[in-house]
């Protein structure tokens, strides 16, 4: 609950925050839930930067939407976020944590506080619903969560939960294989629930899905970031969907960060900066 409070809470206070040897965190401190400093990443020694020299701030409880073209940096920069990539240079911190230079002890402290979200949904196909979501808990800090058969009754009861949350506790017995895109989905969010996130990282996460439902999802990701108070950065293609659904547009090119903007002051001249044909 505390968590809760403060991730809902306490924007506009000072970006500070006290931090201790293994990685947990003062969550009463700090407003900014990610500090990016002149990050570039490269695939390889001398291949082309896959990032550049990216800063960037996101503040607690907000929105972020990345664009850009293919191979524009969004999933590199997502996965390097919580260092699924390791950076050639610059720094990040999560909640005031430094995610660069992070023992791998901090560092796992650190990814259980992030929820992923794929484009693929990354179920497992022929578990039911109901297992899938179960196996959220199982990733998150303190959880006496076993195999779901063997869990605690409160946290099969969480499971529920998350699943009316997204509207398909009617679903709980199925195999996730036989949903649509659109449900599969709502069940990775369900799942992503039971971990309990504080920020929420969502690569392409309605690129598969019809319009409506890919609205849906949006609706269903706001609403539950909005309920918790959790910071969402979330690589979209959908230009007018990054801009209903985001408090800030940032805009890739080739790794490098072209605009960062208030959604509702981003115009046709920096979606050009991203999205022209011309080189730069
Ligand atoms: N595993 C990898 N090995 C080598 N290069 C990679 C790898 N993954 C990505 N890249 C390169 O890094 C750059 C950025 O790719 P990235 O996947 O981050 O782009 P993206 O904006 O997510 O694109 P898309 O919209 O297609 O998902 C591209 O030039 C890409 O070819
Ligand atoms: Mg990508």
């Amino acid at each position: 609950m505390i968590s809760l409070i403060f991730w809902a809470t306490d924007v506009g206070a000072p970006a500070e925050a006290s931090v201790d040897t293994d990685g947990s965190f003062n969550h009463s401190q700090t407003s900014t839930a990610i500090d990016v400093t002149d990050l570039s990443v490269r695939y390889r020694r001398n291949a082309t930067a896959a990032l550049s020299g990216v800063n960037l701030i996101v503040r607690q409880g907000e929105t972020v939407a990345l664009i850009g073209t293919n191979g524009a940096g969004k999933s590199t920069l997502l996965r390097c976020l919580v260092r699924l990539i390791e950076p050639a240079a610059g720094s990040i911190t999560i909640g005031g944590r430094p995610v660069t230079g992070a023992s791998r002890r901090a560092l796992r402290n650190i990814r259980q506080d992030v929820g992923f979200v794929f484009q693929r949904f990354q179920l497992i196909p022929r578990l039911s619903v109901f297992h899938n979501v179960m196996h959220g808990a199982m990733g998150r800090r303190g959880c006496r969560c076993a195999w779901p058969v063997a869990s605690p009754d409160d946290v099969r009861a969480e499971a529920m939960a998350s699943l009316h949350r997204v509207g398909l506790d009617g679903l709980a017995d199925r195999r996730a294989e036989t949903l649509s895109g659109g449900q599969q989905q709502r069940v990775a969010i369900a799942r992503m629930l039971m971990q309990r996130p504080r920020l929420i990282l969502a690569d392409e996460p309605v690129a598969s899905l019809d319009p409506v439902s890919a609205r849906s999802v949006l609706d269903l990701l706001a609403a539950v970031a909005a309920e918790r108070g959790v910071t969402v950065v979330m690589a979209l293609h959908q230009v007018p969907l990054a801009l209903e659904f985001a408090d800030r547009v940032v805009g890739l090119r080739d790794g490098v960060l072209e605009f960062d903007s208030a959604a509702g002051d981003c115009d046709a001249a920096q979606l050009q900066t991203v999205y022209r044909t011309t080189p730069r």
